[in-house]
């Protein structure tokens, strides 16, 4: 008798990772899929960037990964843990994962230091007295401009503002939805040299989204192209570039 079709195949072997996702499969409202059951995995250390053509699903993923958007099927694992339907807040305060998003990031009415402290309500007034210190001392940029209004700041330090906001929480993971968008080249280097310097210094685990790719996969270990809400490739960020498909993907799909 032939064994049945199920076992006929060696079973997938789940990924491993301080990030991962399985079968992710997400969308607005009653809109259709956007992510079409995404397979990720990021190690504890690792700085991994996601690339693709605009509308391609790379800020649904980041999304659906901070707990921003339910996935429709799937799984999201946080340190091993399932965090699949653990609201957003949740995701800060019991599973470390910080997120800055690609706009509208810094209450611009607010100074620096109320912006910062944003990230921090959960904590004790001491705890967010004593976090708040160490980001003004790490930054010293925005520590010499801390009762001034966010508005007051060029973009690249409101980029770093909210970078300082998702680091108040003390993340073990750290999400970036495009932190060189709008950067002048200089800013570019400053923001990049500093997630480096992040991940150096705390062996936080980075995933960005960029659409600066040759620069994103110069300070990256591995990365992720997405198209049409699928991974295209996945492949160490230092053989991406040469790899003649990203060139096509960018330019043919959506
Ligand atoms: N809040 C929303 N409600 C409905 N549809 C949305 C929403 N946000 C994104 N979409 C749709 O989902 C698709 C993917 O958008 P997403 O923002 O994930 O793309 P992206 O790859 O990050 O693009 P970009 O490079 O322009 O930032 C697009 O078709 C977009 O219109
Ligand atoms: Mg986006």
């Amino acid at each position: 008798m032939n064994a049945p079709l199920a076992l006929a195949g060696p079973a997938p072997r789940p990924l491993e990772g301080m990030i991962v996702t399985q079968g992710l499969r997400a969308g607005y409202g009653d809109g259709p899929d956007i992510l079409h059951g995404i397979d990720l995995a990021v190690a504890s250390g690792e700085i991994v960037t996601i690339l693709g053509p605009n509308g391609c699903g790379k800020s649904t993923l980041l999304k659906t990964i901070g707990g921003f958007v339910v996935p429709r099927a799937g799984q999201v694992l946080i340190d091993a843990r399932d965090t699949t339907s653990v609201p957003a807040h949740l995701r800060v305060r019991e599973h470390h994962v910080g997120f800055v998003p690609q706009t509208d990031n810094v209450f611009a009415t607010l100074s620096v230091a109320e912006n910062i402290l944003l990230g921090a309500r959960f904590l004790v007034a001491s705890q967010r007295r004593e976090r708040l210190a160490q980001i003004m001392k790490a930054y010293p940029s925005l520590a010499a401009k801390k009762d001034r209004r966010a508005s007051a700041l060029s973009g690249g330090e409101r980029q770093l503002l909210s970078i300082a906001r998702a680091l108040i929480a003390d993340p073990a993971v750290l999400l970036l939805d495009e932190p060189s968008a709008g950067l002048s080249p200089l800013m570019m280097d400053e923001v990049f040299d500093e997630i480096v310097c992040i991940r150096d210094r705390t062996g936080m685990t980075i995933l960005m989204v960029e659409q600066n790719a040759a620069q994103a996969l110069a300070i990256s270990d591995r990365a992720y192209v997405l198209a049409l809400g699928r991974v295209a490739i996945e492949q160490r960020a230092s053989e991406l570039l040469n790899n003649p498909e990203l060139a096509g993907l960018y330019l043919g799909a959506h």
